[in-house]
């Protein structure tokens, strides 16, 4: 089995590491422009961002080319997972190989502007969020394993909702999240935001991260600051998340 991810914060990787296989980072991908997988089983797993596949994950997907048996897809999400399955066995149907298995599955809610990061650690560490992800995370493990073929259904309003979205997307490649960071005296300069961003859009100048313009708002430099230094005008809390099974070193290996 082959396992595709796209991760800042490590939910789609703990996901990807508890299916097993051999694991590839969708930015390590791109970074040695590796974009053909044969295997028995192929799998994708990202993250939902602004009810859409995220548009790097898109792009990806439309160069990449699967020689596989089975297919399958799964997206985690926080809050509302909107019509992705529907987006994403749209991507499929314009290749060879289509999607034969799509699914979503509920996390820590990781967007800091509208989420308090204290909250969902809480949320999903406590002994009811927990069940619920494993019960439904085995769910997904068991269909896959007997190469299910189901394709989660969207509701009506989740197709309208993500389609508003589509139109007006915010989360785009572009100046993105950065033009509401500003760094604090806290920062050591010690680079590990430059490591985790999947866009190499940061570089350390005198000592202190410099933003560029290709910023696809996965926030994994603000999450992941070892000294927390990274603040976002419009951020819920000081507090970050990354998901307890996923180390940094695991995230900076994806991302770098
Ligand atoms: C820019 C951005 C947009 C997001 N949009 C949504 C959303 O529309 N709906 C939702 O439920 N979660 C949304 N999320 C939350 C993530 O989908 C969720 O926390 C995911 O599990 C994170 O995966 P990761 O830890 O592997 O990066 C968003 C997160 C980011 C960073
Ligand atoms: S990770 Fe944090 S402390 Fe390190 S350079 Fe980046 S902002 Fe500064
Ligand atoms: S600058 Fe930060 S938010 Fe933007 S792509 Fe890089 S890690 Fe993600």
């Amino acid at each position: 089995m082959t396992i595709l991810y796209f991760t800042s914060t490590g939910n789609c990787l703990a996901v990807a590491k508890k299916i097993g296989g051999r694991l590839c980072s969708i930015p390590q991908m791109n970074k040695t422009k590796e974009y053909t997988f044969s295997d028995d089983s192929i799998g994708i797993i990202c993250p939902v961002y602004g009810l859409c596949i995220p548009p790097y994950v898109q792009e990806f997907i439309k160069k990449a080319q699967f020689n596989c048996s089975y297919l399958f897809g799964i997206i985690t999400y926080g809050f509302i997972d909107g019509a992705v399955c529907k987006q994403m066995e749209a991507l499929g149907k314009e290749k060879e190989k289509s999607f034969d298995y799509l699914n979503t599955l509920k996390m820590a809610e990781n967007y800091l502007p509208q989420f308090e990061m204290g909250k969902e650690i809480r949320k999903w560490s406590g002994e009811k969020g927990k069940k619920e992800q494993e019960e439904k995370l085995n769910q997904i493990l068991a269909d896959i394993n007997s190469k299910k073929t189901s394709i989660h259904h969207d509701t009506y309003l989740d197709q309208l909702l993500t389609k508003a979205h589509e139109k007006s997307y915010a989360y785009n490649c572009g100046i993105g999240m950065t033009k509401h960071y500003h760094v604090e005296e806290g920062c050591k300069g010690c680079g590990i935001c430059t490591k985790v961003c999947p866009m190499h859009n940061i570089q350390i100048v005198n000592g202190k991260p410099v933003f560029g313009e290709s910023c696809i708002s996965c926030l994994a430099c603000t999450q992941n600051c070892p000294q927390n230094a990274i603040r976002l005008t419009n951020e819920k809390s000081r507090k970050r998340y990354r998901n307890a099974s996923v180390s940094l070193q695991e995230l900076i290996g994806a991302n770098q």
